[in-house]
């Protein structure tokens, strides 16, 4: 194996866990291991790490918005989340063999992640062919920003003409507002950096991480022009930030409308089994910190349960609480087809893999349990003490 296939390798298997209990590996070339963060449970070093500093992830804005992830001080939180949980390599495959099984007949090329934060699924997406486009919309202004300036800019030389980021809510994606990337703001600022002698090379590249080059503006997705999407996504379970059933249908007549006439696909992921309904904390080491899924007590009344992403930074001694936390109504695998029908999609598909058992992973490291299992089409599943699922509503040519 050469060098370059090893780090692959490696970033996978750092990278394969999904925000939740889910997983997420490459379709065709999987190796990479289970989704959630179930590696391990709390050792003795983590309870001992009391002693460390805690950062609250809502209240010590200052420690978590680093935004240069060189810094040795504290990397972005959103940095260390695109480590922890996301896996887009594994996604964008099974997206295409979806699209093609589906749909089939023309390769997708253009996408929408909708629930994007950072918007890296879309970021691999234009990476894996110049012809693509994506489009991403999220609530949160921060995120969005942060992928303008720390994702788009790996894409290459036309990155930023292909995405177009709105912030807004899923519920009314067409008032959502353009971000624009405003590459004369990031020149100048590069500019002012360049004349100052005290700024050169670490100075550069800080002013470069500093400056905000992009802004909401007027735009509206409604006045936006763009290419009728092929793939409607909403990953890491981020249907379940939608508490009520007419919320969903309404997000899925959306993300239908979203999608060309020629056909399309929406796809989702939802997590579930006998440990998603109870409370859950699990550890994921990574090389640099550790990685905290919380699953708070589940309330069968209305299905509803509170998740905490918590990172502990080994090199800092610093915890970094509640980095994200979400309040979350676990929907049901039959609820979500009937609302996926209800808004119009002609056909839907689960696919679905059993995930490692929550009580074996406290006895074992996790590294490599379960990690050969792929998904499968299913038309029943017996109950597991974990599972995830991908969803696929089929939208046919008109
Ligand atoms: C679990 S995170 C998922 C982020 C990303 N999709 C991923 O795969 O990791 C949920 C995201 O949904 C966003 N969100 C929650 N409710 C929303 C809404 N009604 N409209 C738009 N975004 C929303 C949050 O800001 C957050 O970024």
């Amino acid at each position: 194996m050469g060098k370059k296939e090893k780090k692959n390798k490696h970033q996978q298997q750092r990278g394969s866990r999904r925000g939740g209990a889910a997983s997420c590996f490459d379709a065709e070339d999987d190796d990479t291991y289970p989704s959630n963060p179930l590696s391990s449970t709390l050792s003795d070093e983590e309870k001992e790490a009391s002693e460390e500093q805690e950062v609250d992830g809502d209240s010590e804005e200052e420690e978590i918005n680093d935004l240069n992830p060189s810094s040795t001080d504290m990397p972005s939180k959103f940095l260390l989340y695109q480590q922890s949980v996301q896996s887009p390599k594994g996604d964008i495959s099974y997206l295409q063999k979806f699209f093609l099984m589906y749909v089939g007949g023309r390769m997708p090329l253009h996408f929408q992640e909708d629930f994007c934060g950072t918007a890296l699924l879309s970021t691999e997406w234009l990476r894996s062919d110049s012809r693509r486009t994506a489009v991403g919309l999220d609530l949160d202004l921060e995120a969005l920003n942060w992928c303008m300036e720390n994702n788009i800019n790996k894409v290459g030389g036309d990155g930023y003409s292909r995405i177009s980021l709105f912030h807004g809510n899923v519920l009314q994606p067409i008032e959502a507002k353009l971000i624009e990337f405003d590459p004369q703001k990031l020149i100048g600022d590069i500019k002012l950096g360049e004349s100052n002698e005290s700024l050169q090379n670490d100075g550069l590249e800080s002013t470069m991480q500093a400056a905000s080059a992009s802004s909401v503006v007027n735009k509206c997705m409604k006045n936006t022009p763009l290419h009728a999407r092929d793939i409607v996504c909403a990953f890491n379970y981020s249907c379940c930030c939608l508490h009520k059933r007419a919320e969903l249908v309404l997000y899925f007549k959306h993300a239908l409308d979203a999608l060309s006439k020629k056909g399309g696909i929406f796809v989702m992921d939802l997590y579930g089994g006998t440990s998603s309904e109870r409370k859950l904390r699990l550890q994921r080491r990574f090389a640099n910190f550790t990685y905290v899924w919380e699953q708070a007590e589940f309330d069968i009344i209305e299905r509803k349960t509170r998740i905490s992403l918590h990172f502990h930074l080994q090199k800092q001694q610093k915890k970094l609480r509640h980095a994200f936390s979400y309040s979350w109504r676990l929907w049901s695998l039959p609820e979500i087809k009937d609302c996926l029908e209800e808004a119009g999609f002609q056909s839907v598909h689960f696919w679905v893999r059993q995930m490692p058992d929550t009580e074996k992973m406290r006895s074992t490291e996790g590294f490599g349990v379960g990690k050969d299992v792929k998904y499968e089409e299913v038309k029943n599943f017996p109950q597991e003490d974990a599972w995830n699922a991908y969803i696929v509503g089929v939208a046919n040519c008109l």
